[in-house]
């Protein structure tokens, strides 16, 4: 059973741009949680995501709206060199690979520094033992289900054992890291996630959230209640 609110965290990457600000302004009168933005270098993944300046856009839609939070998934090599500048474009929390950085534990102490939350964001075959160091000072931690780069891909039911184990291990440390999904979102990837192995974060896309014949509200509503 899992008594934790669950975090609804749409992924803007799936917006198209030409009407992002209308649709970002419709999102954020629902009960959605928090801003899922995808930085990408064209080097740590194989694609270009969004940009510092779309992630402006947000801050300021969402600050005079309803003051939701915003992540900033930074899929780029060395991504302590953006620290400041992302914390400063208004990101509230903001995720690193820990394959991206010599020394992810200095990225982390950096993010603090900024003031803002930390996150490590886990590939599918990125192990425990890699960050189980870093997690009392993690404040989220998101597992990739998909390989990272692209939107709209399926969850791949291998990776289901790292929530369990992260789950697990955050019970047994008496830890109080947020346990997040990104890629592959659907009904039942979040209905057996959320009561079965402990995570309560769920970075939303295609399959439950956008483009669907119901208006954002309604989808939002009717997530909460997987
Ligand atoms: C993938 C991105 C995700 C992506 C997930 O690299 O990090 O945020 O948008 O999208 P879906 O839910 O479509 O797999
Ligand atoms: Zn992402």
């Amino acid at each position: 059973m899992n008594n934790r609110r669950k975090l609804l965290c749409p992924s803007i990457l799936n917006l198209p741009t030409d009407c992002m600000r209308e649709e970002i302004e419709k999102l954020d009168a629902t009960d959605m949680d928090i801003y899922h933005v995808d930085i990408m270098d064209g080097t740590f993944v194989n694609n270009f995501g969004m940009s510092v300046r779309e992630l402006e856009m947000i801050r300021r839609i969402t600050d005079k709206g309803a003051h939701k939070l915003i992540d900033c998934h930074m899929m780029v090599m060395h991504p302590h060199r953006y620290v400041e500048k992302i914390a400063q474009a208004g990101a509230d929390i903001i995720y690193i690979h820990p394959e991206s950085e010599l020394i992810p534990s200095a990225t982390l102490e950096l993010i603090q520094l900024q003031g803002k939350k930390t996150g490590l964001i886990l590939n599918p075959c990125t192990a425990l033992e890699m960050v189980k160091d870093m997690l009392p000072i993690t404040d989220y931690v998101m597992i990739m289900a998909v390989n990272p780069g692209f939107a709209g891909r399926t969850f791949m039911s291998y990776t289901r054992q790292k929530f369990t184990e992260l789950n697990q291990y955050r019970e047994q440390k008496g830890l109080d890291y947020h346990l997040l999904l990104d890629g592959g979102a659907t009904r039942e990837v979040i209905t057996d996630l959320y009561h079965n192995c402990g995570v309560e974060g769920f970075v939303l896309g295609k399959q439950e959230l956008f483009f669907q014949k119901e208006d954002y509200a309604t989808c939002i509503d009717r997530i909460r209640e997987f």
